[in-house]
């Protein structure tokens, strides 16, 4: 037996460490970071998720204190999700100039006022039948929770937010927040789309989270049906024709390929949500020693950036931008 004449050698390029990072192509940075939190008005001190080892609702009285936290890791943004005290079937909440969100954003920005506070924008938290809107019957009224999106998003800007973000996959959202903002005299407040949302199992641990499991049904007649590919760039698309200027895909694992093609397709900035199931996936592998935590999280990361992220919304910010910063040394 003999050799081939010709062997391509890719190998010569992996030689050392200092050869694989110069041929590099995709990077991680705290800077690519959203750091979710969630923020508790009927308790006074932290309250572990169970399902989200790691993860605590907090009360109010620390959201200045994690803030600058976050800050000091060189991560430049939080998203707040609010948890009332009451809730009603429209999830007036959501409007009141003082309900838990708008205090929220106060001391976010009053504790690091260059931090950038994204408020998630939706009523499932504020509705005591847990949907993203006024129900008619079973059916959530599309129109009606404009209007309410609209007060909603006037409120968080009242506040100081820096980036409205609409979850709820209501029809013509980002037009109505949009002109409802520009009325309001917040014509510089950025949108950032939850565009292309997937009704998923993989938001379980959230709810618990947050408070916001449906009392009956699913979401499923108003978030994404996984099988769909064509709609999400259908989705994508709307939302930047009717004003947003980042879109978002979650949940991210599972939906890779879509992240990919949403990027292909279009020109803003695009994030990308690590939803509560991915996390618990990987904690709880972690906590079982079947995995090498830092070594995974640093991996899924990096790869929701080589598909196309230039923004990821994770649990695991915190602990991604600690890791950055020893290996830097
Ligand atoms: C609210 C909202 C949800 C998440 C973000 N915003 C839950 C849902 O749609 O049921 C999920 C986030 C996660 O699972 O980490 N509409
Ligand atoms: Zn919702």
């Amino acid at each position: 037996m003999s050799l081939p004449d010709l062997i391509v050698r890719p190998r010569r390029l992996r030689r050392s460490a200092t050869m694989r990072r110069m041929v590099s192509e995709t990077t991680l940075s705290a800077d690519d970071f959203i750091y979710p939190i969630f923020v508790d008005e009927t308790i006074d001190s932290p309250r572990e998720v169970k399902s989200m080892p790691g993860v605590s609702r907090i009360p109010l009285s620390m959201v200045g204190e994690m803030t600058q936290q976050v800050a000091a890791l060189g991560i430049p943004g939080i998203i707040l999700f609010g948890i009332p005290a009451e809730k009603d079937a429209i999830g007036s909440g959501g409007w009141d100039d003082n309900g838990i969100v708008q205090q929220a954003i106060r001391a976010a920005k009053a504790a690091s006022p260059e931090t950038c506070v994204i408020a998630d924008t939706c009523f499932c938290e504020y509705t005591d039948h847990g949907h993203c809107g006024v129900l008619h019957g079973e059916d959530v009224d599309n129109d009606e929770t404009l209007l309410n999106l609209q007060k909603e998003a006037a409120s968080y800007a009242r506040a100081g937010v820096d980036i409205v973000a609409p979850s709820g996959m209501m029809d013509g959202m980002i037009s109505a927040i949009r002109a409802g903002l520009d009325e309001a005299g917040f014509k510089n407040i950025p949108i950032m789309s939850y565009a292309v949302k997937y009704a998923s199992g993989y938001f379980g641990p959230f709810r618990d989270a947050a408070d916001s499991t449906p009392s009956f049904g699913d979401r499923a007649t108003y978030q994404m049906d996984p099988a769909n590919r064509r709609e999400a760039l259908k989705e994508a698309w709307l939302d930047i024709e009717e004003g947003a200027d980042m879109l978002m895909v979650k949940p991210g694992l599972a939906y890779m390929d879509i992240i990919r093609e949403v990027k292909d397709a279009t020109n803003v900035p695009m994030a990308v949500y690590n939803v509560s199931g991915e996390y618990a996936m990987v904690k709880a592998a972690a906590a079982n020693g079947w995995i090498d935590e830092k070594r995974v999280v640093l991996e899924t990361m990096l790869s929701f950036k080589r598909a196309g992220a230039d923004l990821i919304l994770s649990y695991h910010a915190l602990d991604v931008a600690r890791w950055l910063k020893e290996d830097k040394g």
